[in-house]
């Protein structure tokens, strides 16, 4: 028996467009042009099934909180984390189940107590325009959040990791390149980062 979620009885997607025009007034923080594929947010989900507890960085119009929840990720399993305002209310609506919270990745430690435990950290936020500062925040604060044996997954449309060595050797991490999504806009790349 397939643990997959039917998709069909999923909510109804936000419009592409509504992404596209958030890229055009913030370009940096919203860091694509185009939502992730279907295929990209398979991937971001891969191992995920029902009793994950996972934390998306930055759900955007919610193409990877799909996917999470396809997997079978539903109800305080799922916390999604995002900044903008629009996002935050496609978010909501999509994903009435989900705990949608407007809060910085760069304060994961802030977040409410519950969200512990986690298996797998699922982000889409765009490192590679955030400083090596940031990065230590979101690292500290994921890693705080993770279990032991818990994962963080980054996608990026550059083939490294975008987390510097130096960063990964400070928290004791470590980063491996897991797969590609060539067809998705643009093509991505999926590290993970565990302790080392
Ligand atoms: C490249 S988009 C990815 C959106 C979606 N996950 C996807 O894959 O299509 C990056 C997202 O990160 C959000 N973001 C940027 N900086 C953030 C921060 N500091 N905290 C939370 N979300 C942030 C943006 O608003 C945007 O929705």
């Amino acid at each position: 028996m397939s643990l997959m979620t039917d998709i069909s009885q999923q909510p109804k997607k936000s419009s592409p467009l509504k992404f596209v025009w958030q890229f055009v007034r913030n370009p940096k923080n919203v860091g694509a042009i185009a939502p992730s594929g279907a295929v990209l947010s398979r991937k971001m989900a891969a191992g995920l099934g029902p009793g994950s507890r996972v934390l998306e960085l930055g759900g955007g119009t919610g193409t990877l909180t799909r996917g999470i929840a396809a997997a079978g990720v539903e109800g305080d399993n799922l916390t999604v984390i995002e900044m903008n305002p629009d996002f935050i209310r496609s978010l909501t609506q999509q994903f009435p189940g989900a705990r949608v919270v407007d809060h910085s990745a760069f304060e994961i430690e802030t977040l409410p107590d519950a969200v512990s435990d986690l298996d797998t950290v699922v982000s889409g936020l765009p490192l590679v325009n955030m400083s090596r500062d940031n990065h230590r925040a979101i690292m500290r604060g994921a890693f705080t959040r993770l279990k032991p044996g818990g994962c963080y997954r980054q996608f990026t449309y550059r083939p490294r990791c975008p987390i510097g060595e130096d960063v990964l050797e400070e928290f004791g991490l470590k980063a491996t390149y897991e797969t590609m999504a060539l067809r998705n806009i643009p093509p991505a790349f999926v590290y993970r980062i565990e302790r080392a």
